[in-house]
C-alpha cells in the first residue's frame, strides 16, 4: 500500500482494522471454517472497534466513510479470515439499497442499529433459476391494502441466516420485466419469513449461505424502498456498482494474506541445503505474486475513488476491478499453496483455506463472466459515442 495516498482517517482504520484481524479473527479462523458457525466474537470485537457502519452516513450513526474506507477495511479482515471479511462486507451490500434508494425515514429506521453493530443485513436478489439473469426473478409482492404480501424462495443469501434485516427484490408488476422489480427490507422473524437450506461450501465457511422463504410474508407497505414500485432493479444494480469493489478488496486480502504466509514458509523452509526462497525460480513466483497484487489494489482503489467522487459512470471500473483482482486472488492463493508443497494440500498449513476462499469471488456479485459482459456492453456503448 502506498501510504501517502491515504488521508489520516484511512490509514487509522487500516491501523485499526488490520489489529482486529490479527488479534481477534487470525486465531479463531481455522475453528470457524471447521464448525460453520458464524463468529458471533469477531462481529462483537467490529462493533466495539466502532467499525461497524464505516460506509454508512455520519446523520444515521455511521462513520460516514465512501467505498474506499470500506475497501481498505475488507481487504485487513480477509487478509486473516476470506469468511471474515465477507460475513462484514454483506452488510454494505444489503444496506446500499437503503442508502441509495431509501427515503428518509427509511435510512433513520434501518441505517442506525446496522451502523451500531446491533443488526445484521443481507441482500436477497438471487433465486434457483436467476442468477447471473436477476431480472428473471420469480419471487412476487402483491399490494394488500397497507400491507404487501410476498411469497417466493431466494437463493446464495449470504449472511441471511444471522441477519435481522433482508433486503428482499421481488416483482410488483410481471408485465413490466426488470421495470416491474421492487425492493422491500423484511424484518427476520415476520410471519411467513423463514430461513431454509444451510449451504455445505468449499469456502467463506465461518458464513451462512441459506436460501430464504417467503409463504404469504404480509410486510407494510412502507417496507417498499423508496415508496415508489418498478425501482428496484435498477437500485440492485447500482447497489451491485458500488459493492463489487468490496467484492474485489476481499480478494486482494485473501491474495495478500497467502502471500504473508507463503513469504515467511519459503524463508523457514530448507531444501539442498539453503531456504527454499533463496531459489531464483520461487523468487520469481514470489515477485510476480506482490506485483499482481499490487497491480489489482490499485485497480480496486482507482474504482472506490472514482466512486466516492460521485462519478456518473462507476459501472464498467467497477466490474473491471471485481474482475481483476479476483482472478489474482484465484491464481495467488494457488500458486501459494504450491510452494508449500505437500503441506499446502493439508489442512494443517492454513494456506489451502485461501485458496477454498478465493473461490467465491469469482463467482458471487456477478460471476466474472458477467463482469465480462458488463465491462463488453459498457465499451461498446463507449464506443458508439454513449456514456460507459
Ligand atoms: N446502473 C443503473 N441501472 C442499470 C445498471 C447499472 N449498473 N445496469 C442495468 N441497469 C438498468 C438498465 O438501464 C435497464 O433499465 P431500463 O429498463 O430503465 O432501461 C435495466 O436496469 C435492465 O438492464 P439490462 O437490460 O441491462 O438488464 P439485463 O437483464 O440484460 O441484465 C446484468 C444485466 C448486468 C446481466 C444483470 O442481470 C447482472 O448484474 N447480473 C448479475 C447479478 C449478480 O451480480 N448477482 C449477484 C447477487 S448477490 C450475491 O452474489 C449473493 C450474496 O449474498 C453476496
Amino acid at each position: 500500500m502506498i501510504e501517502e495516498l491515504y488521508t489520516a482517517q484511512q490509514v487509522d482504520l487500516r491501523n485499526r482494522s488490520r489489529e482486529l484481524a490479527e488479534t481477534v479473527m487470525r486465531p479463531i479462523a481455522a475453528k470457524y471454517d471447521v464448525e460453520q458457525e458464524y463468529p458471533w466474537e469477531a462481529q462483537k470485537a467490529i462493533k466495539e472497534a466502532g467499525l461497524s457502519g464505516v460506509w454508512i452516513p455520519k446523520e444515521y450513526g455511521g462513520l460516514g466513510g465512501g467505498v474506499l474506507d470500506l475497501c481498505i477495511v475488507v481487504e485487513e479482515f480477509s487478509r486473516a479470515c476470506g469468511g471474515m471479511g465477507v460475513g462484514f462486507a454483506v452488510n454494505a451490500l444489503g444496506s446500499f439499497p437503503i442508502i441509495v434508494g431509501g427515503t428518509d425515514e427509511q435510512k433513520e429506521r434501518w441505517l442506525p442499529p446496522i451502523a451500531a453493530g446491533d443488526k445484521l443485513i443481507a441482500f436477497g436478489l438471487s433465486e434457483a433459476e436467476a442468477g447471473s439473469d436477476a431480472g428473471s426473478m420469480k419471487t412476487r409482492a402483491v399490494r394488500d391494502g397497507d400491507s404487501y404480501v410476498l411469497n417466493g424462495d431466494k437463493k446464495w443469501n449470504t449472511g441471511g441466516a444471522v441477519a435481522s434485516f433482508n433486503t428482499i427484490f421481488a416483482v410488483t408488476d410481471p408485465e413490466r420485466g426488470a421495470r416491474g422489480v421492487s425492493a422491500f427490507v423484511v424484518e427476520a422473524g415476520t410471519p411467513g419469513y423463514s430461513v431454509g437450506k444451510h449451504e455445505d461450501k468449499m469456502g467463506i465457511r465461518c458464513v451462512p449461505v441459506v436460501e430464504i422463504h417467503l409463504r404469504d410474508c404480509r410486510v407494510p407497505a412502507d417496507t417498499l424502498l423508496g415508496g415508489d414500485e418498478g425501482r428496484g432493479f435498477k437500485h440492485a444494480m447500482i447497489t451491485l456498482d458500488r459493492a463489487r469493489p468490496g467484492v474485489a478488496a476481499q480478494a486482494v486480502g485473501l491474495a495478500q494474506g497467502a502471500l504473508d504466509l507463503a513469504m515467511q514458509y519459503t524463508h523457514e523452509r530448507q531444501q539442498f541445503g539453503q531456504s527454499v526462497s533463496s531459489f531464483q525460480g520461487v523468487q520469481w513466483m514470489l515477485a510476480d505474486m506482490a506485483t499482481q497484487i499490487e497491480a489489482a489494489r490499485q485497480l480496486v482503489h482507482a474504482a472506490a475513488r472514482t466512486i466516492d467522487s460521485g462519478h456518473k459512470h462507476i459501472t464498467k471500473i467497477s466490474a473491471m476491478c471485481k474482475l481483476m483482482a479476483t482472478d489474482v486472488a484465484m491464481k495467488v492463493t494457488t500458486d501459494c499453496v504450491q510452494l508449500f508443497g505437500g503441506y499446502g494440500y493439508c489442512k494443517d498449513y492454513p494456506i489451502e483455506k485461501y485458496m477454498r476462499d478465493a473461490k467465491i469471488t469469482q463467482i458471487y456479485e456477478g460471476t466474472n463472466q458477467i463482469q465480462r459482459l458488463v465491462i463488453a456492453r459498457n465499451l461498446l456503448r463507449e464506443a458508439a459515442g454513449g456514456a460507459g
